[in-house]
This record gives structure tokens, sequence and C-alpha cells, in this order.
């Protein structure tokens, strides 16, 4: 263990996987850290669904288990592996109240690293509850959440946030500085305004300003897709190479090919069998598994434009039934090029 502050130790100079809604599971969890990721997120889970979680220990998988007893059969929504994820594993939170926030952060903080809250989701359902991006605009709420979560959580457990840009780099740095000063031990920034389109790269030049207003690690988010970006940004940004302080998070880029975390990558046929074992191994629902890979192909053919036929690799695996089914179609599927090689039989 090193000497680091926890928020230190998870974040400054440390490249990551961002929080994705369902895709950010256990199995892609434990790809990017076998790919190299330093430090991975949880997907945004919702502080009154948190409260309501209840822990066991799975013996057989050797994970921790959040579930929620819903209907006769318990459903697992959070899962941890603590022999591959302690000392790495940040939770995201999505929340409008302190009090709420907390409850739900307690639940899980023996088995985290960190709790983020998350400022920058557009959907509707989290505007409406005064989550997501919503706190942007109401950055005193923001502070009260950030600073009862870091009063009432214990000190290992670092206390971050993941913001989107405001309309102008003052306003961002404000911004920051406010969330720091209530207790935030980070903040990772999506260099994209809330209306802007994510085929609009992010906007890499305004990093340098955030990163130099506070002394807490900034975690720089946006159109990072290749090995060779982190080292990029990290010059767009004035960062030193050897000695990095900006951390580094990877959404998009890391369902395209998640061996994208090392410099040299894997093809994506084999990335995403690796992705299917550890689904079977951890018993992940198929569920899960089939928007993962479907969010795979989809992302690749976005990224190429190519239109090399996705929507049909996505119907072959939306058919599928079962792990076995997945497997299969994964591996008769010609990944790189993302079209099915038994073109005729899907059409
Ligand atoms: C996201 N994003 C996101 N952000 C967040 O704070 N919490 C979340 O749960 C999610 N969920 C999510 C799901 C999926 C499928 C995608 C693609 C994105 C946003 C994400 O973390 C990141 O900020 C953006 O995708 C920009 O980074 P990239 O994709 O340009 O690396």
């Amino acid at each position: 263990m090193s000497d680091a502050s926890p928020a230190e130790a998870l974040f400054r100079g440390k490249v990551m996987l961002a929080p994705m809604v369902r895709a950010g599971t256990l199995p892609l969890r434990l790809l990017a850290l076998h790919y190299g990721a330093d430090t991975v997120y949880s997907e945004e889970l919702i502080d009154l669904k948190v409260a309501k979680l209840s822990r066991v220990e799975n013996g057989v998988l050797g994970t921790v288990d959040f579930v929620l007893a819903s209907g006769a059969q318990p459903v697992v929504t959070f899962r941890t592996d603590p022999s591959k994820e302690r000392g790495r594993l940040v939770f995201q939170l999505g929340s409008a109240s302190p009090a709420s926030a907390v409850a739900a952060a307690r639940v899980v903080a023996d088995d985290v690293d960190g709790i983020d809250l998350n400022m920058g989701c557009p959907k509707r359902f989290s505007l409406q509850g005064g989550m997501g991006a919503a706190l942007l605009k109401d950055s005193d709420r923001a502070a009260s959440i950030i600073s009862a979560l870091r009063r009432e959580l214990p000190a290992r457990v670092a206390v971050s946030c993941k913001i989107r840009l405001l309309e102008d780099t003052a306003s961002t740095v404000a911004l920051v500085r406010k969330l720091v000063a209530a207790g935030a031990q980070a903040v990772a920034v999506h260099l994209r305004q809330v209306d802007t389109e994510y085929k609009v790269p992010a906007d890499w030049t305004q990093m340098r300003a955030i990163m130099t207003a506070v002394d807490v690690p900034i975690i720089a988010n946006g159109s990072i897709f290749e090995h060779a970006d982190l080292a990029k940004l990290r010059l767009a940004a004035g960062d030193s190479l050897t000695e990095p302080r900006l951390g580094l998070m990877v959404a998009r880029g890391a369902l395209i090919n998640c061996s994208m975390f090392r410099a040299e990558q894997e093809p994506l046929d084999l990335v995403g069998r690796r992705y299917l074992r550890l689904c079977a191994l951890g018993a992940n629902v198929i569920q899960n598994a089939k928007y993962t890979l479907q969010r795979m192909v989809q992302e690749n053919d976005a990224r190429t434009a190519a239109a090399l036929g996705a929507h049909r690799s996505v119907q072959r695996l939306c058919q599928c039934k079962s792990m076995r089914d997945l497997v299969l179609a994964w591996c008769l599927m010609d990944v790189h090029g993302c079209a099915p090689l038994y073109g005729a039989e899907s059409a």
C-alpha cells in the first residue's frame, strides 16, 4: 500500500475506465484492469435504489454482491470482486440529496474505494429528479451533497464528482473550486457541455486551466479512443509524461477496444472472447453481456463510420438466449469488420 492519500492513489496521474450505465458492470471493469487500467468506476446507480440493497458475500464466486429483493428472485444490482478491485474501485451515485447520498454510500462504503457524484447525466429521468447535469446549475446543492459525503464517510473512502464543461472556462473553474472547497478530493471533467453531441470532439484545450486551478487530482474525459491519445491529451494539457498528475478517463474507447489501455492492442474478437469468459466466470446475466457486446459492435461502427453491417451483428446478438448462444454468435462474427460471416442466414 502506498503512503498517498486514498484519493491521490486512485486518481493522480491514473488511467481509468469511465462510469457507464449497464456496460460498466464487473466483467468490463475486470477486463479494463486486465488490460492496464489503474482505476475503474461502476455504472451510475441511483441513491434510493442503492439504499435498499443488501450485502451478500458470494462464497462461490468470491465476490461481494449487493442484491435487491424484488419479487421471488433477488437481483444482483452491484457486484465487486475484492481480490481484483480492492484499492481501485469507485462507485458512482446519482443523487440530489445529501441525506439520501449518505444513506446509499454507507451501504457500499466498506467494499469500494471511492464514492463519485454524477453531475453530468443529461437524461430526463436525472434532470427531473434534480440529479446528474441538473447539479451543474445547482452548485449549492451539489456542494452540500459532497460535503455530507466527506463528513460522514470514513477517510479511506475518497469522495469525488464528475462534471461537464460549463459555458466558459472561468465558470467551469469556479465550479471546480467550489466543489473542492466543499470536500471533493478529485474532479473528473467530461470535456463537453451538456448539450454538446458525442460526435463533437471533446475540448481538450480546457484542461490546462482547470488542472492548475486546484491542488486535488483532476481527471480529463472525452475522445480518448486509442492508447496514443493518452499521451496526446497529457501534452495538450501541459502535463508531464514522466510524472503525470492529470487523471485520464476512457468510456467509448474502452467499448471500441478495451485493450486500448495498453500500448499493444489485441484484436476485438479476442477482446470480446475475454469479456465473455469473464461474464461466464462471474455468472453475469446474459442481458448485460449481450448489451455490452452490442455496444462494442455499435461503437466500432460509429467510430469507423464504415456501416459495415453492425445492425445485422447486433440483431444476431439480440437473438441469443443463453451464454452458449452468445459465445457462438461472437465467435462466428467477423468483428474486425463488424459484419456477420453468415450473412444470408441472419438476414
Ligand atoms: C456513459 N457516460 C456516463 N457518465 C456517467 O457519469 N455515468 C454513467 O453511468 C454514464 N453512462 C454511460 C454509458 C455509456 C454506454 C456511455 C457511452 C457513456 C458518459 C461517459 O462516462 C463519458 O463521460 C462520455 O462517454 C465521454 O467519454 P468518451 O466516450 O468520449 O471517452
